[in-house]
């Protein structure tokens, strides 16, 4: 079974191929109502219609070099597989939105695994990109927006690698705080 932070690494990495200068990844944790939403959304170049409609079906793909697609087909299927939802909306030259549904404590449901190694991958290695990570629990939340790091900041690989230790074990002690009631 894939943990959910593979799912949304995967999802980023599709946004980032478009072109996107900004994403925000939002995942909302609610044991009190028993369900966990994710969604994603970002600015890139969209999805053109035709393939929109068939994005969600297995093998669906606009890459040049293989026939297959499996990353929102997957996705889907995960979601689906807890009874769960699924949406994806597309508008041509504006953007793409995801949104993600899942019954929380159903036995299908793949573990988050580690969301905070997916997030530092993000903000690091795509430094093009914006990225703003919002996660919501029923008690607190959790709010990381990687402009704060990196616009006063020069051009510096080094220096934005050497982030990338600190930058978890910040988003692992925000990570507890949100998960706990006090
Ligand atoms: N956020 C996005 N913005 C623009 N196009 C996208 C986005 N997500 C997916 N696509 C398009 O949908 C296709 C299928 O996506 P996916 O299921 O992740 O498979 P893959 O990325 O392996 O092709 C991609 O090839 C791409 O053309
Ligand atoms: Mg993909």
């Amino acid at each position: 079974m894939r943990e959910l932070s593979l799912h949304i690494l995967d999802i980023a990495m599709n946004a980032i191929e478009a072109q996107a200068s900004r994403l925000v990844i939002s995942i909302e944790e609610r044991k009190s109502e028993n369900y966990l939403r994710i969604r994603l959304r970002d600015n890139g170049k969209g999805i053109p219609k035709d393939l929109l409609e068939t994005i969600s079906d297995p093998f669906t793909t606009s890459r040049k070099e293989r026939t297959v697609g499996l990353g929102i087909p997957l996705l889907k299927q995960a979601a689906i597989s807890c009874n769960g939802h699924f949406n994806i909306q597309s508008i041509r030259g504006r953007g793409t939105e995801l949104d993600i549904g899942f019954v929380m404590n159903h036995v299908n449901r793949a573990p988050m695994g580690d969301i905070e190694d997916t997030i530092v991958n993000i903000a690091i290695c795509s430094t093009d990109i914006h990225l703003a990570y919002l996660h919501q629990t029923d008690f607190a939340r959790l709010l990381f927006d990687s402009y704060w790091i990196f616009a006063r900041m020069e051009d510096n690989e080094c220096v934005k690698y050497q982030l990338g230790r600190p930058l978890k074990e910040y988003l692992q002690q925000e990570l507890k705080r949100i998960q706990s009631e006090i």
